[in-house]
């Protein structure tokens, strides 16, 4: 069967990233990696992918005055390059209207915390601060507001006693680099089907069993 053809955007050190080209070398993996497209020159990622044997490219944000024009461009790049999911991972650049409608139910994102807990910035501080007892990760269709949209898959993980939004941002970290991976799996897999602001996941996959946070000590 034909593997799908991803693009995905970065922005940094591309740890996501590295965890889907991980998954992608898998010989029965559904999905391929077709091209690396990052903002800024300097994102590590582009290190990582071209390591793997996979294209990259830089499309400087900075280059275009307004955004629909670097969208556009983008979007000229995904097409040649005959991408057919575009895969979000720590690009910390926000898509317009007209981009995210083009690429509907064909675009996801990875966010760190249990959305719609916690859009944007400062995802594990605003935790802390809170005071949740859980936070983890969200891979999410896309759609014109920002951090919103069908949510795929959810991980979840503990706030522990003396965490700060380092400790935190590492622990949500692995389980982005597994909950991704799934995502893209049963989207390659043709298992996802959005229903209003729904992604229902048909099937099954292995899937641990809940936990209770643990107490604060003393
Ligand atoms: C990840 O934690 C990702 O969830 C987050 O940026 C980090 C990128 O790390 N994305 C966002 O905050 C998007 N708004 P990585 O470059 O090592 O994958």
């Amino acid at each position: 069967m034909a593997r799908l053809k991803v693009g995905v955007l970065i922005s940094g050190r591309g740890s996501n990233l590295q965890a889907l080209i991980d998954a992608c070398a898998a010989p029965d993996f559904p999905a391929e990696i077709a091209l690396v497209l990052s903002n800024r020159a300097d994102a590590g990622g582009l290190t990582r992918a071209q390591e793997a044997g996979i294209a990259t490219a830089v499309v400087p944000h900075r280059d275009f005055g307004e955004r629909p024009l670097f969208d556009a461009a983008i979007g000229k790049v995904l097409k040649e390059a005959g991408i057919e999911l575009v895969c979000l991972a720590g690009f910390m650049r926000v898509l317009g209207d007209a981009f995210v409608e083009s690429w509907r139910d064909r675009l996801i994102n990875i966010h760190p915390s249990l959305l719609p807990a916690f859009p944007g910035l400062h995802t594990h501080e605003r935790a802390l601060e809170a005071g949740v007892r859980f936070t983890g990760c969200t891979v999410h269709y896309v759609r014109t507001a920002v951090d919103d949209g069908p949510i795929i898959i959810q991980a979840a993980v503990p706030v522990l006693p003396g965490d700060d939004a380092d400790l935190l941002a590492e622990r949500v970290l692995t389980a982005e680099h597994r909950a991704y991976p799934l995502a893209l799996r049963l989207i390659a897999e043709g298992r996802i089907k959005v229903v209003g602001n729904r992604a229902l996941v048909e099937g099954s996959y292995a899937a641990p069993a809940i936990g209770l946070n643990p107490p604060d000590g003393p």
